[in-house]
């Protein structure tokens, strides 16, 4: 049995995302279709310990195995965010920011995924379509097609129906993507470039426009032995750096509020 899997992020039930969301899934011909929305699930933010990089599982006790798990088993995947202040929904990133795991789900790689930013303001799209696109270059998948959406009211989605159904097409390989995109980087598929070292540069992995290489690790291999390096440094130095920690510690400037 086929199955598609839609990630969205939004506090509205059947807003843009998810009306957006259940049109691909039914045009894209899935036998099992399914949504998760982030904010239904007990996230929490990563807390930087590193295990699971070097051992199994993580040491939080959250909902996000359990997405993972969903992913890995999907057959086609649709990845939806609303745009919030020029960026990504922060659903979105507190998801993102556990995806060191990402490793342990090796089914994951190469499952197509069809990417839609949903803003309300035509030039506020922001980082949104870059942000997902960075999401699913880390995860290693085979972006099928990527889309700013504009829809301002709930529901005003369903005024781009066909192109959402065509989408839902492509993403089953049934037809082949024949929408054009501004250009993006061909390295990691961002859409977003920042001027630096005198030329443009994408604004995720660092490579410059036109040709260059990236600045971020050309293989997650590459990435692993510099990680497995920083840990075994850090092992090292950790009574030097433990002697910076505590000098800090006594700047008691941190506040929180009281219940
Ligand atoms: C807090 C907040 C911030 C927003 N910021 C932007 C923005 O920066 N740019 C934009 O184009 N739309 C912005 N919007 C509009 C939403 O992206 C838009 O209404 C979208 O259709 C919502 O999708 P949903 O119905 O799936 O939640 C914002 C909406 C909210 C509630």
């Amino acid at each position: 049995m086929t199955k598609g899997l839609a990630i969205i992020a939004t506090p509205r039930n059947d807003g843009n995302s998810e009306i957006a969301a259940k049109i691909i899934l039914d045009a894209a011909g899935f036998e099992h279709k399914s949504i998760i929305n982030l904010y239904d699930l007990n996230l929490k933010p990563c807390t930087a310990c590193y295990r699971c990089l070097f051992e199994e599982g993580c040491v939080i006790d959250d909902d996000v195995i359990w997405v993972l798990k969903k992913i890995d088993k999907a057959d086609g995947l649709i990845f939806v965010s609303n745009t919030y202040f020029m960026g990504i929904n922060g659903m979105w990133k507190l998801f993102l920011d556990r995806m060191l795991l990402l490793g342990q789900y090796k089914n994951i790689i190469g499952t197509p995924v069809a990417l839609l930013s949903v803003s309300g303001i035509k030039g506020w799209e922001g980082l949104t379509l870059s942000s997902l696109a960075a999401i699913a270059f880390t995860m290693k998948l085979n972006v099928r097609s990527k889309t700013d959406f504009i829809a301002t009211l709930p529901g005003e989605i369903e005024n781009q129906r066909e192109h959402l159904i065509n989408l839902g097409k492509v993403l089953s390989g049934e037809m082949e993507n024949e929408y054009t995109y501004d250009e993006f980087c061909n390295f990691c598929g961002s859409n977003c470039f920042k001027l630096a070292r005198g030329t443009a540069i994408c604004a995720i992995c660092g490579k410059p426009h036109k040709s260059g290489k990236p600045i971020i690790a050309a293989s997650w291999t590459e990435h692993g032995d510099w990680l497995r390096e920083k840990k075994n440094e850090f092992l090292a130095k950790r009574k030097e750096l433990m002697i910076i920690h505590n000098r800090f510690g006594k700047l008691k400037y941190r506040i929180k509020p009281v219940c």
